[in-house]
């Protein structure tokens, strides 16, 4: 580790330390090789180095935060944006005219246009799809086999996502696809982040081949979608009708490239984000069984015996605290990154123009510093009386500022109320070739778990 004095350009201004170089490097890569290795071990000790610590990727200099109060201060700050590897990586795959990729006044006026869909009073709506939906689960799972539950949760994740945000029957055939390109994709995107080679991704490798079909078969299945859309001549109360009449600055109709790409930077990390937590829920719950009691304890006491609701969801305080308990240790985005864009200074150090930095809401929730039994899984530590005792930010697996999670509360209640239903009929137990240590790519996951559902 090496730490200089950086002189101020203002004359007078407090000298600004340089963040130390993280250690562990190689001529070369870098730190590259560890973010590529193990990134959740490395990023997860980069603390003990400094609050910000330099990393070198490849040729590149990155800024990475480490204390909950520095990454709530970048997430909060205009002085940091959304570009920098992670980003130009998923520009390619979102498109550049989404809301997950724009800055400044176009990313506000996107986020007005969504932000209605997913407000606290448009979730009940969704409640009765939601819970459609979580049954349809129980009976799908009552044959006994072996379930593929990476299979299974990112196909519930889409169908709940597209039903929610874009009604309409055409969605039944698609939501398949839509599952098949997005596991393509992600398994591809997470290598071209930390290992940018550019045009040798261009390579008509096998791996390559399937990456870009998969792409482009997502972008015409979103294509097809909004001409039913239109076609149909319906105008639902939802998301894709708030994109369809959408007006820009001059009050004119948003073009066709920015509604296409809203629609994949919406569907693309809302199925990703969820389907990844359901995995990682249903591995808590085979991991725990004594949680699955508890759960449905909780559920014969507040709802008896009728089918799970939305407006149980509040009162199922247990469960939630079981889903945020796993949205602690695993959560799904476990890396996010930012871009200076002026000189600033961060921690005491000076954090230079166009400078891209990024973090980790996984080594951030894990931290020893923040919670006592840090690798323990504890639902309680949520309870009323022990929630005070975590720093602030030490929990946001939503983030928090003006790129937080417009989802949020859709999250939580699906989650919570599908976590409640499954839970109630079944425990589960892995089988064998399952493998459930963590795959990391641009969400964080079981590898391959396999599961059986027992009934109860
Ligand atoms: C942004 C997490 C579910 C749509 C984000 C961000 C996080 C996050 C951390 C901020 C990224 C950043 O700061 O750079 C999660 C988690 C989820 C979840 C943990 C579930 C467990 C969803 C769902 C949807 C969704 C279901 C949509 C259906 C979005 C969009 C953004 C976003 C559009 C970009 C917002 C912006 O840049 O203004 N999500 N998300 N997310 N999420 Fe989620």
């Amino acid at each position: 580790m090496t730490t200089e004095s950086v002189r101020p350009e203002t004359p007078g201004a407090p000298v600004l330390r340089e963040p130390p170089l993280a250690g562990g490097g190689v001529p070369l890569l870098g730190h590259g090789w560890k973010l590529v290795r193990d990134p959740l071990a490395f990023m997860s000790r980069l603390r003990d180095d400094g609050d910000v610590v330099r990393l070198r990727l490849g040729p590149k200099t990155v800024y990475a935060v480490t204390t909950p109060a520095l990454t709530g201060a970048v997430a909060l700050s205009p002085d940091y944006i959304i570009a920098g590897p992670l980003w130009e990586s998923l520009e390619s795959l979102l498109g550049k005219e989404g809301v997950a990729t724009a800055n400044g006044p176009l990313h506000r006026r996107q986020r007005r246009t969504i932000q209605p869909a997913f407000k606290l009073e448009a979730i009940p709506a969704y409640g009765p799809i939601m819970t459609e939906e979580a049954y349809a689960l129980v009976e799908r799972w009552r044959s006994g086999q072996a379930l593929d539950v990476t299979a299974e949760s990112f196909r519930v994740a889409v169908r709940v996502a597209t039903r929610c945000l874009m009604r309409g029957s055409y969605m039944d055939a698609r939501t398949e696809r839509i599952c098949a390109d997005l596991a393509t994709l992600f398994s591809g995107m997470y290598q071209r982040m930390v290992v940018p080679l550019g045009p040798l991704y261009k390579v008509p490798l096998p791996a390559n081949r399937e990456f870009n079909r998969a792409l482009a078969d997502l972008h015409l299945l979103v294509d097809e979608i909004v001409a039913d859309r239109r076609a149909s001549g319906q105008k639902p109360d939802d998301l894709l009708t708030a994109l369809l009449e959408a007006k820009d600055e001059n009050g004119e109709p948003i073009g066709e490239q920015e509604i296409h790409d809203q629609v994949i930077a919406i569907i693309t990390p809302g199925s990703e984000t969820i389907g990844a937590t359901i995995m990682s829920l249903l591995l808590v719950l085979a991991e725990h069984p004594e949680l699955g009691g508890k759960i449905r304890d909780e559920v014969k006491t507040v709802v008896g015996d009728r089918p799970v609701a939305f407006d149980d969801v509040r009162k199922l305080t247990y469960t939630a605290n079981v889903v945020t308990e796993t949205l602690r240790l695993y959560p799904a985005v476990w890396i996010l990154t930012r871009r200076a864009v002026t000189e600033t200074e961060l921690g005491g150090y000076r954090i230079p123009r166009g400078a891209d930095l990024i973090y980790s809401p996984y080594a951030v929730q894990r931290d020893h510093r923040s919670y006592g039994r840090h690798e323990e899984f504890d639902p309680d530590r949520w309870l009323p009386e022990r929630v005070k005792d975590v720093p602030k930010y030490a929990m946001s697996p939503f983030s928090v500022g003006n790129r937080k999670c417009p989802s949020d509360h859709f999250s939580m209640a699906e989650l919570t109320l599908l976590t409640a239903v499954v839970a109630s009929a079944y425990r589960f137990e892995q089988v064998s070739g399952s493998d459930a240590r963590p795959r990391i790519g641009i969400t964080l996951r079981p590898r391959r778990l396999m599961l059986r559902a027992l009934p109860r």
